[in-house]
C-alpha cells in the first residue's frame, strides 16, 4: 500500500470514526453467482443490501425473499439498472449478470459513484475491458473482478512454491477444464417466461428468440452473449498463469476449436486448443465437454512444467507437485474452499471492502481481470479469423491484423452505444 493511499483510506475513517460501517450496495444480476457475492456481502456485516436490480422477476423475488429473511433488509426491486443507480447512489454496485452486460452494467455503477465487484469474465469484447478500466481509473473507484483464485489459500500457496525455484525453470504452462456433460439435447425457442424482459436481457448483444438454454445460467455456451468454455473457465487460469510469471500479455496466439459432439441448442465450442506464446514459456489451453474420466487424474487447472518437477494447481483437488528426483516425496496442499460450489468469494470481497476502506489496489484489480480476461477473447479471435496472431498488448492491437484487430469490439445493439475506451 503505498503512503499516498494510506492517508487517504485514514481520512474517511477518522471523519467517520467507526471501524466498521454499512456501505449501501446494490446488486444488478442476483441470480445464481450475483447471490453467491450478496451472500457474502450480508455476511461482512458491513453491507446494507439497499436494492436489487434483475430484468427477470423470476430471479428478483426470491433474492429479495431471501435478503429480507437472512439480513432484515428490504431491498428496493427494479428492472433497469440506469434507474436503479440514478436513484439509489449505491456505495457498492455487485455486477453479476451475463457476460455481455458487465462492461454497460459496470461503467454506469461507476459513473455513479460506485465501486464494483463485477463478475468475471470483465467482457464481451477486448475493447469493452479496456473502457472498464479507463473508467474506473478516471473516476478513482475500486473495481473488483470475480476472480476468487487470487485469494484462494491453495492457490495463494501454490504461487509462492512456483516463485521459490523449487520448480527449477518452468518452460511451459498447460491450462484446461474436462467435463463430462456430452452431446446435450436441442431446446426449442419459446415465449419468453411471464416477468422477463427478454429484450433488455439481450440488451446491447444480438436479439434473438428466447430459448430456455440462455437463461438463466446457460449463456456462458452461446456466442452472442458470453464466449463458451475458454471465456468461462479460461480466464481464471489465465490469471494464476499471468500472476505467476508477472507477465502482461502473450505476445502471440492460435487457437483452434469444433463442436465435434455437441448436439445442444448452443453454439460455443465442445473442443478447443489454444497456445500462447510468451517470452521465455508457452502457455497452452484445452477444454472438451465429453469424455471426463479417471483417465487423467485431474479433471482441471493448470500443470507447471519446470525442470525440477511438475505442479498441478486445481480446484476441489488443491495443489500437488510431483517432483523430478527419484525418491523425492509428492507435496500435497488440500484447498480451503467455502460453502455453497466450493468458491473463496468471503476472502475476495474481504479485500474489496479493504480496499475501499484503505484506498490500496484491489487484489482482483480491473486491470488484472481485463488482461486474463484478453487471453480468452485473444483465443476466441485467433479461432473466428483461422490463423495465429500476434499481440501488442501495450497499443491493444494485432499488428498487421485489419480483419482481426475489427473483432476487438463489436456493433452494439441499438440504442445501447459501445463504450468509449
Ligand atoms: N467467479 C466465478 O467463479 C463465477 C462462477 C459462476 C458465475 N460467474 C459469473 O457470474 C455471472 C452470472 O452468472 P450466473 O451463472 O450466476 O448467471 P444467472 O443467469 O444465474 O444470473 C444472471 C442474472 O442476471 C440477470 N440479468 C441479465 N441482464 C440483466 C440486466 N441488464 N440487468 C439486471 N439483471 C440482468 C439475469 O436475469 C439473471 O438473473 C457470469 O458472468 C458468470 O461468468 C462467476
Amino acid at each position: 500500500m503505498n503512503r499516498r493511499h494510506f492517508a487517504a483510506g485514514l481520512a474517511v475513517h477518522v471523519v467517520g470514526a467507526q471501524p466498521r460501517r454499512k456501505y449501501k450496495t446494490a446488486v444488478v444480476g442476483p441470480g445464481w453467482w450475483g447471490m453467491n457475492i450478496t451472500r457474502e456481502a450480508m455476511r461482512s456485516g458491513q453491507c446494507e443490501i439497499a436494492a436489487l436490480c434483475d430484468v427477470d422477476e423470476n430471479q428478483l423475488k426470491p433474492a429479495a425473499a431471501e435478503v429480507k429473511k437472512s439480513s432484515g433488509d428490504r431491498p428496493r426491486k427494479y428492472k433497469d439498472f440506469r434507474d436503479m443507480l440514478a436513484k439509489e447512489k449505491p456505495e457498492i454496485c455487485i455486477v453479476a449478470t451475463p457476460d455481455h452486460w458487465h462492461p454497460l452494467v459496470t461503467i454506469e455503477a461507476i459513473g455513479s459513484g460506485a465501486h464494483v465487484y463485477v463478475e468475471k469474465p470483465v467482457a464481451h469484447t477486448v475493447l469493452e475491458g479496456r473502457a472498464m478500466v479507463t473508467a474506473a481509473r478516471a473516476a478513482a473507484r475500486v473495481v473488483q473482478v470475480g476472480t476468487h483464485r487470487r485469494v484462494s489459500p491453495h492457490c495463494v500457496t501454490a504461487q509462492d512454491f512456483l516463485r521459490s525455484g523449487k520448480m527449477g525453470k518452468i518452460g511451459m504452462v498447460r491450462a484446461f477444464v474436462h467435463n463430462a456433460s456430452g452431446p446435450g439435447v436441442k431446446t426449442p425457442d419459446s415465449e419468453p417466461p411471464p416477468g422477463l424482459e427478454w429484450d433488455f436481457w439481450c440488451g446491447p448483444a444480438p436479439l434473438r428468440p428466447f430459448n430456455a438454454s440462455i437463461h438463466p445460467k446457460g449463456f456462458r455456451y452461446h456466442l452472442d452473449y458470453a464466449n463458451g468454455t475458454i471465456g468461462d473457465w479460461g480466464i481464471h487460469w489465465f490469471d494464476q498463469i499471468l500472476m505467476w510469471s508477472e507477465e502482461k500479455w502473450p505476445r502471440r496466439v492460435f487457437s483452434t476449436a469444433s463442436r465435434h459432439i455437441k448436439r445442444d441448442s448452443a453454439d460455443a465450442p465442445d473442443t478447443q486448443i489454444a497456445t500462447f506464446e510468451f517470452e521465455s514459456f508457452t502457455a497452452t489451453w484445452e477444454h472438451r465437454q465429453y469424455a471426463g474420466n479417471a483417465a487423467e487424474k485431474h479433471p482441471l487447472g493448470c500443470y507447471f512444467y519446470g525442470t525440477e518437477g511438475t505442479l498441478h494447481l486445481g480446484w476441489r483437488d488443491g495443489w500437488t507437485f510431483y517432483p523430478h528426483a527419484k525418491g523425492a516425496s509428492e507435496i500435497h496442499v488440500p484447498p480451503r474452499l467455502n460453502a455453497p460450489d466450493d468458491q473463496n468469494i468471503r476472502e475476495l470481497f474481504a479485500d474489496f471492502l479493504e480496499s475501499i476502506q484503505s484506498g490500496k489496489r484491489a487484489v482482483s484489480d480491473i486491470e488484472s481481470g481485463h488482461r486474463a480476461t484478453t487471453m480468452s477473447l485473444l483465443a476466441m479471435l485467433s479461432w473466428r479469423v483461422g490463423r495465429s496472431i500476434a499481440w501488442d498488448g501495450a497499443r491493444e492491437t494485432i499488428p498487421g491484423g485489419k480483419d482481426a484487430n475489427k473483432l476487438l469490439s463489436r456493433p452494439y445493439r441499438a440504442p445501447w452505444k459501445y463504450p468509449k475506451t
